[in-house]
């Protein structure tokens, strides 16, 4: 296909995944292995807007919010040998979806429910779980996205039983084969 073509060139890590599957504590340690730069797309968000993504939810709304994470996707396209973390909700739109196969070899990290809940329970920042049943909200959300995550991912890794460690020695291993690495990382 032409587009793992294209991203095979640029050999960037993608990855995708729902709200606490470890995009970004993975990302970090991956791209600190590969020797890339580690970029997280909230993060870019975020300064974008000038403010937290719970304010921008609130004052903008959540389509103000998938405006800026496209836009934001448009505008790292020319990114090489970098690991790109993603907001859960980048694989929404086919847009975005079409954009990550472009921007690299796309990784899809996936945990188990409770695991998932686990991980993002203490935390508040997360304006799609300020529900009253936060667990009923992050069940439904994972089943209408878990097609989009297989869509939009090369290739997908379970970090259920995983150290962070054990989890980048995986990718490194399935990244080299996408690119046709000989070298060691
Ligand atoms: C979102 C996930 C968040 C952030 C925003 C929306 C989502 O990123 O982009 O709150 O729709 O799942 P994390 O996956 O890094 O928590």
């Amino acid at each position: 296909m032409a587009d793992e073509v294209s991203s095979a060139t640029r050999e960037n890590v993608v990855l995708v995944g729902f709200m606490g599957s470890g995009k970004s504590s993975i990302g970090r340690l991956l791209a600190k292995r590969l020797g890339f730069q580690f970029l997280d797309t909230d993060h870019l968000i975020i300064e974008r807007a000038g403010m937290p993504i719970s304010e921008i939810f609130t004052q903008q709304g959540e389509a103000a919010f998938r405006d800026l994470e496209t836009s934001v996707l448009r505008s790292i396209m020319h990114l090489r040998r970098c690991v790109i973390a993603t907001g859960g909700g980048a694989v929404i739109r086919g847009e975005n979806r079409r954009l990550l196969h472009e921007l690299g070899f796309v990784v899809g990290l996936s945990a188990t429910e409770d695991v998932i809940y686990d991980r993002v329970r203490r935390n508040s920042k997360r304006p799609l779980l300020q529900t009253e049943d936060p667990k009923g909200t992050l069940c439904q959300l994972l089943d209408e996205r878990r097609p989009l995550y297989e869509d939009a991912a090369h290739w997908t890794l379970d970090t259920t039983q995983l150290t962070h460690d054990d989890a980048v020695t995986e990718i490194i291993g399935a990244a080299r084969r996408a690119f046709l690495w000989h070298h060691a990382a």
